[in-house]
């Protein structure tokens, strides 16, 4: 398979059950943070555990564009050599990130408040998500951005000579949008302060105190207001990066799918910024044991050992909680399918601007496979079928997106009859290992010819 190439047909049928441990590959979110702010410190940061997914990759590739040095030693263990906060260098050529948001989003706020000038392109995908909801606030930070319609990439972004600190109210609950203040208000003098209505991720904040920035976060009746202060001397850290609980997702919830399942899998992050899919399953009545709470690599985690759940109900899903399971919509939605009753997903219309517009991918998926689905510009309704009920046998289109793409295999490893995506290749971007790690688990899947 091959993240940027040809497309690659994958089959998924139902098996036997999944049995064993699976141990998924690090986090995405942090794999490019620890990268980023590698690259922002003076001196070695020490990577162990990075996710070596092509997302990540570019990423890397990014910050040597900028100046750092960036190796890879073995599997998941990388140096990075910053080159110190406002210390990047202007890049000789055009920044390609492929599929990744997190990664232009990021980036474009990181090289904002220096002066140099960088132009982004990626794949077909991110080339039509909007980057406007983070030029927007770099523009009061100084900074110029010069995309096609709509705000999309390519995009060249003229960084601030003389950037002035900015206080600026989140208008969308996003990690990536308050990572990108945070990242250009490191080279800010003087206080950025970001306001964030509903808590998202908060990997940024703990690395920033990490690697020594001055950052405080008080909640208040506005929300949770962020004040960093700026121009900083990083200091490079050791990080151990965390598995990451979105690639969890997969195997635990096909586990909770396919018939006299049992699995372990190690290390999933309880972050409560990141764990609303696991306390959604739970109250679906999800037979999950959370074991061995501990924290590695700066996050709480448990080991979850999982067995198939024949009486999952539907629920609806608190749309509040919608920042926590933000990337694991699609995944819940093929468990609401084995579910009885209806499942009611709303307050996710930031779905629609994912890897793909992820409430239409999925809808038409599910429907194409045999289960009814309703939505609108902000809500998915998913009726369950209960467990076995599923017919399958269709061919789904994954549109680029790699959350797409294992939802429908996983689909597929319980339903009545096959499920095929029409593109897995996809899957490289955030879980390279997902095909082994499944089939050794006992799932059926098999590359089809193009
Ligand atoms: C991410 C934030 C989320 C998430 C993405 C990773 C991050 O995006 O969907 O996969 O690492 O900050 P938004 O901030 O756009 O919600």
């Amino acid at each position: 398979m091959s993240g940027h190439g040809d497309a690659q047909p994958m089959k998924s049928a139902r098996g036997g059950p999944l049995r064993g441990v699976a141990e998924v590959p690090g986090d995405k979110s942090i794999s490019h943070r620890a990268l980023i702010f590698g690259a922002m410190a003076v001196g070695e940061t020490r990577i162990s555990g990075l996710l070596e997914g092509q997302d990540v990759l570019d990423t890397a590739k990014a910050m040597r564009a900028f100046g750092a040095n960036v190796t890879r030693h073995g599997d998941g263990v990388w140096t990075v050599n910053g080159v110190g906060v406002g210390g990047f260098s202007e890049p000789a050529d055009v920044l390609d990130v492929g599929n990744s948001g997190t990664g232009a989003r990021l980036i474009m706020g990181t090289m904002a408040t220096t002066p140099i000038t960088a132009t982004f392109t990626g794949d077909a995908s991110l080339r039509k998500r909007p980057m406007g909801r983070v030029t927007d606030p770099l523009h009061l930070f100084g900074a110029r951005a010069y995309g096609r319609q709509g705000g999309r990439l390519p995009m060249t972004i003229v960084g601030a000579a003389h950037p002035v600190p900015v206080r600026y109210a989140l208008p969308v609950a996003s990690a990536q949008v308050k990572s990108a203040v945070l990242l250009a208000g490191l080279n800010a003098p003087g206080e950025t302060v970001v306001i964030e209505r509903e808590p998202t991720r908060d990997h940024s904040e703990r690395m920033l105190l990490g690697f020594g920035a001055r950052l405080v976060v008080e909640k208040t009746a506005e929300g949770h207001v962020i004040t960093l202060t700026g121009q900083p001397d990083l200091r490079p850290q050791v990080v151990a990066v965390p598995r990451d609980p979105s690639s969890a997702a997969f195997p635990v919830c096909a586990a909770l799918i396919v018939d006299g399942s049992d699995i372990t899998v190690p290390g999933v992050s309880q972050n409560l910024t990141r764990n609303g899919l696991y306390l959604t399953l739970v109250e679906m009545g999800a037979e999950i044991e959370f074991l061995h709470p501990r924290e590695e690599g700066g996050e709480p985690v448990a080991d979850l050992r999982v067995r198939f759940s024949g009486s999952m109900q539907g629920i609806e899903v608190p749309p509040e909680r919608a920042p926590s399971m933000i990337d694991e919509y699609p995944i819940l939605s093929v468990v609401a399918a084995f579910a009885t009753g209806r499942t009611v997903m709303r307050g996710v219309k930031e779905l629609r601007v994912k890897e793909s517009d992820r409430i239409d991918a999925m809808a038409r998926g599910l429907e194409a496979c045999g289960v009814r689905v309703e939505e609108d510009a902000d809500t998915l309704i998913v009726h369950g079928m209960g467990p076995g009920g599923v017919p399958g046998g269709a061919t789904c289109a994954t549109h680029l997106d790699h959350r797409i793409a294992m939802s429908f295999l996983c689909l597929g490893m319980a339903a009545q009859r096959p499920v095929t995506v029409d593109d897995a290749s996809p899957i490289l971007t955030s879980f390279p290992i997902f095909e082994g790690l499944m089939t050794g688990l006992g799932a059926d899947l098999q590359r089809l010819a193009v």
